[in-house]
């Protein structure tokens, strides 16, 4: 696909789509990765003289005009990234932002408001299409985010104006492809969360694809427990013990190497602080449930962690958010980061829950790469393609 290297921007009319959903609480911005991550491309743009035209989805207003979904705070917030001011128009197609753009001068920025207050975004209206192309003369996507989305603004537009993938989308797809592409391997991956259900495709997909699969998180009560382990109370899904174990299956003769926790910490309750012990895995006793991953579970993670090359890694090992449940998710982290800078191991991750727990383990600058992309990380690792990036390559 091209990049920017390939586009002359000076003078033209550039539409870039970004993804600014980020997330939002009490009306304020409480995570600004996706926004601070956008500045080069806009920053590149605008020093080389385009008229940056910036647009997005932000929530899902279901294409109606809903004010709290506004886009406008994330136009300031990229304002104060940026250093400089940002425009923003009220409507995001027609003639409020036809006028808008008519305004704008060489390396100005213009924020548009959000896709979605249009139906015709969702559904890859023609009309929809035709009327965001009419605003540029050249196409950016920014949004690998928002890829797996087959929209207006993410794919249909794509179709009508010559189209390049920016800096973000480029190292997105460039640290996709170290982490399953073409990997050096050995390839650890480790695929936590709650449920099977959600991950099956993924399962499957990774099962076929590293050499090393760690199941984490309340999934691996469900495989424990299809293998006939007690698991007391433990959260798992009854009823995905047989496809658990077709996924066992699989894997060994992919001569995938499964990974399941050997010992647990166990409370009675889901609480912060509640009192806690460590059982084998495959006796947690009645009443009690499985929160966390145990320490000797830990070290056999470590240990394949230390003869890989490379690691995927998709969702927490305990519940993280509560302590001390988060004791695995923030052990392997930093061991992982560890051996990242140290031992040249290209560790990945993405997807969700994730950032969030390598956030909070304080890894974040220490991985090789992690993803701001939640469902269209998972797709990719589902081994999917996505329309927007498709689109790119036509
Ligand atoms: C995301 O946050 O994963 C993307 O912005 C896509 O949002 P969506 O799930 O509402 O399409």
């Amino acid at each position: 696909f091209r990049t920017l290297d390939q586009l002359e921007p000076a003078g033209k009319r550039v539409l870039l789509r970004a993804d600014l959903n980020v997330p939002v609480r009490d009306g304020r911005i409480t995570d600004r990765t996706r926004i601070d991550r956008l500045v080069p491309t806009i920053r590149e743009l605008a020093q080389r003289e385009a008229k940056v035209i910036i647009c997005s989805h932000f929530d899902r207003p279901k294409g109606k005009r809903v004010p709290e979904m506004s886009l406008k705070p994330m136009a300031e917030a990229l304002s104060a990234s940026l250093g400089q001011p940002v425009l923003f128009a009220e409507d995001c197609i027609g003639e409020t932002a036809q006028q808008a753009v008519a305004k704008m001068s060489n390396g100005e920025i213009l924020v548009l408001e959000n896709t979605r207050f249009h139906s015709g975004e969702e559904k890859n209206d023609p009309a929809m299409v035709k009327a965001l192309a009419a605003l540029a003369d050249a196409f950016v996507n920014d949004a690998f985010s928002a890829a797996h989305r087959a929209h207006a603004s993410t794919e249909g537009v794509a179709r009508q104006l010559p189209s390049y993938a920016g800096r973000l989308m480029q190292a997105e797809l460039e640290a996709l492809d170290t982490a399953l592409g073409s990997p050096a391997r050995p390839v650890v991956a480790i695929v936590g969360g709650a449920k099977v259900s959600t991950k099956l495709d993924l399962l499957g997909n990774l099962s076929k694809k590293v050499d090393v699969l760690v199941i984490g998180g309340a999934m691996a009560n469900t495989f424990l427990a299809a293998q006939g382990k007690a698991m007391g109370k433990s959260l798992q899904e009854a009823e995905m013990h047989g496809t658990a174990l077709q996924i066992l299956e699989t894997a060994e003769k992919a001569g995938c190497e499964i990974i399941l926790p050997t010992d647990l910490v166990v409370a009675e309750e889901f609480a912060a602080n509640a009192a806690n012990r460590i059982v084998p895995a495959d006796a947690v006793p009645d009443g009690m449930m499985a929160l966390d991953v145990g320490p000797a579970s830990i070290d056999v993670v470590e240990s394949r962690l230390k003869r890989a090359a490379t690691l995927v890694w998709n969702g927490p090992f305990g519940a993280f958010e509560i302590p001390p449940f988060d004791a695995a998710t923030v052990r392997v982290a930093q061991a992982v980061a560890a051996l990242t800078t140290s031992a040249g191991l290209k560790s990945i991750g993405g997807g969700g829950d994730t950032v969030s727990a390598l956030r909070h383990a304080g890894v974040m600058d220490r991985m090789t790469y992690v993803s701001s992309a939640g469902g269209a990380f998972l797709e990719w690792l589902e081994g999917k393609t996505l329309p927007g990036v498709e689109v790119l390559k036509a």
